[in-house]
């Protein structure tokens, strides 16, 4: 009797239970990946962490893990979390293919293929020279006065705010700004959510669970192409993309009708996709300018918050920031909003800033790639060629080995010596690295400075409950809430 017949010949329950044992023998004990350590449920399929992440802190656990078991941590039953520092050389700084995972960044459907979703190398770095002038931080600076605007937009519904003895809540007004200034770098037009003070259309609200639901689909990919991701889907409304995917059609139309559309990102994209149709297609275009809107705001806003959060848990350094701010101001080195270029004079300021991009990266779930053809090793263990292994940000960022033995803790002055400073420079990668870098990074510096510098000078703030954490979810991106603080203006403030 043939095995077919064996199986045929079986009560029917008994042959998809068969089939599972088969699977998961197969996954635990036959794979190259079998000795990595772990949890068991992550060696036989995604669902460990998947479940992680929907309980929002895999940055957490991957810490645990890593610290429990060394550098190689099986995540799936195909993906090794690496946590030693040769990651950022061999995985983020190599020219090697992304996860599929990325793939379900493609919005609102796989025909909108933006840099994010673009696994091939080659393909993602061409797709990044096509948009690439419209991050350059010479470009950027020309909306100055723009973002200038926003900022004394915001500073007068900080002080409405103090006047009517209401709470802040920073982490609300930090996404708002920053959805405003992607809006105003990328379309000439400010979303208008500062001006607001609400969550125009829920577009904060959708913009998390989208989060969420593409960084659990992203294990699934094949099954949100079918579904949720089906071209049909999309144009029909009926996906959670839809909002983002209205937001970014809105602000285009609205660009088009504006005669005082400037020389933004939009027409520097534009004019690649006119001179070169061949190099660019327009969902190209719309896929960049979605990307910006997805990825642009909540990143900022996560940065925005771990700085002051962690200054006002640690009022030392606070009070020296703020010396530092006031001197300036007394040397007439500031202006009424803070321009880039002398933020940029601040020591301590950039100390600050790059502390918090260590401590509390923006991105805290695992950034997949593919090993290539012939297999990589990595501290002198081999992985087979089409193995995913991957970095999570936090776990280098923790690392005592580079950041010295207190890496668990908040402490911007780790910086401020030079030589110290340099060598760390390499491992701090909230930006990601290699051909994958985040090409908005320009702008989130710049804006982060100029908020920073100007809140920091022109107000103090105090938690309404100090002893109260705030709270967050990792869903791709770490975006806290939930910290109420009272604010008052500083007598050093700016005009
Ligand atoms: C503090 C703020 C920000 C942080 C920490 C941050 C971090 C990152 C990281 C780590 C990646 C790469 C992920 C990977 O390797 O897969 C990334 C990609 C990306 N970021 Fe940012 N980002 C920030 C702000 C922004 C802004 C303001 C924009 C645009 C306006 C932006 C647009 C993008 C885009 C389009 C990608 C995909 C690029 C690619 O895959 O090549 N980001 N970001």
């Amino acid at each position: 009797m043939g095995s077919y017949s064996v199986l045929a010949a079986l009560p029917w329950p008994v042959v998809p239970v068969l089939l599972i044992l088969a699977v998961v023998v197969k996954r635990r004990f036959l794979s190259s990946i079998r000795d990595n350590p772990g949890p068991f449920l992550a060696s036989i399929s995604s669902f460990w962490k998947v479940q992680q992440i929907i309980n929002g802190h895999i940055e957490e656990e991957m810490l645990a893990l890593h610290r429990e078991h060394g550098d190689f941590v099986r995540v799936t039953d195909n993906e090794v979390s690496v946590g030693h520092p040769d990651a950022v050389k061999h995985l983020l700084h190599a020219k090697i293919a992304k996860g599929s995972w990325y793939q379900v960044f493609s919005i609102p459907d796989y025909r909108f293929v933006s840099q994010m979703s673009e696994t091939d190398p080659q393909r993602h770095i061409d797709k990044g020279k096509n948009v690439a002038a419209g991050y350059a931080l010479s470009n950027i600076i020309k909306s100055e006065t723009y973002v200038d605007d926003i900022i004394a937009t915001l500073k007068g519904q900080l002080n409405s705010l103090i006047e009517s003895r209401k709470p802040v809540h920073l982490d609300k007004w930090f996404n708002y700004f920053a959805f405003d200034v992607v809006g105003e770098v990328t379309f000439s037009q400010s979303f208008g959510f500062v001006k607001a003070g609400n969550d125009i259309g829920n577009a904060i609200a959708n913009a998390r669970k989208l989060a969420l639901y593409v960084s659990i689909m992203g294990h699934f990919v094949w099954f949100h192409n079918l579904t949720i991701g089906n071209p049909l889907m999309s144009t029909l409304g009926l996906i959670p993309a839809s909002h983002l995917f209205d937001t970014c059609v809105a602000a285009i139309d609205a660009r088009k009708k504006n005669p005082e559309a400037r020389n933004d990102m939009m027409e520097r994209w534009l004019n690649v996709r006119n001179t070169h149709p061949e190099r660019m297609t327009d969902a190209e275009v719309f896929a960049a300018a979605a990307a910006n809107v997805g990825a642009g705001a909540e990143t900022v806003s996560a940065s925005l918050q771990a700085l002051i959060y962690y200054l006002l848990q640690n009022p030392m350094y606070l009070r020296r920031l703020q010396n530092e701010l006031d001197m300036a101001q007394v040397r007439g080195e500031l202006s009424p909003v803070v321009q880039y270029a002398e933020a940029q004079n601040l020591p301590y300021l950039q100390a600050c800033i790059k502390e918090a991009y260590r401590y509390h990266s923006s991105i805290g779930t695992n950034l997949p790639r593919v090993v290539p053809k012939g297999g990589l090793t990595i501290r002198g263990r081999y992985f087979a060629e089409g193995t995913l292994l991957s970095v999570n940000l936090w776990v280098i960022h923790r690392n005592p080995d580079l950041f010295g033995p207190d890496s668990n803790s908040f402490n911007p002055e780790r910086w401020l010596d030079k030589e110290r400073a340099k060598t760390m420079d390499y491992f701090l990668v909230h930006w990601g690295a290699g051909y994958n870098q985040c090409p908005g990074r320009n702008l989130a510096h710049f804006e982060i400075n100029k908020l920073a510098a100007t809140l920091i000078r022109d107000y103090e703030f105090e938690r309404v409950d100090p002893k109260k954490e705030w709270s967050f979810k990792n869903h791709f991106i770490t975006t806290p809430c939930d910290w109420p603080c009272r604010a008052k203006r500083r007598e050093m403030a700016g005009v």
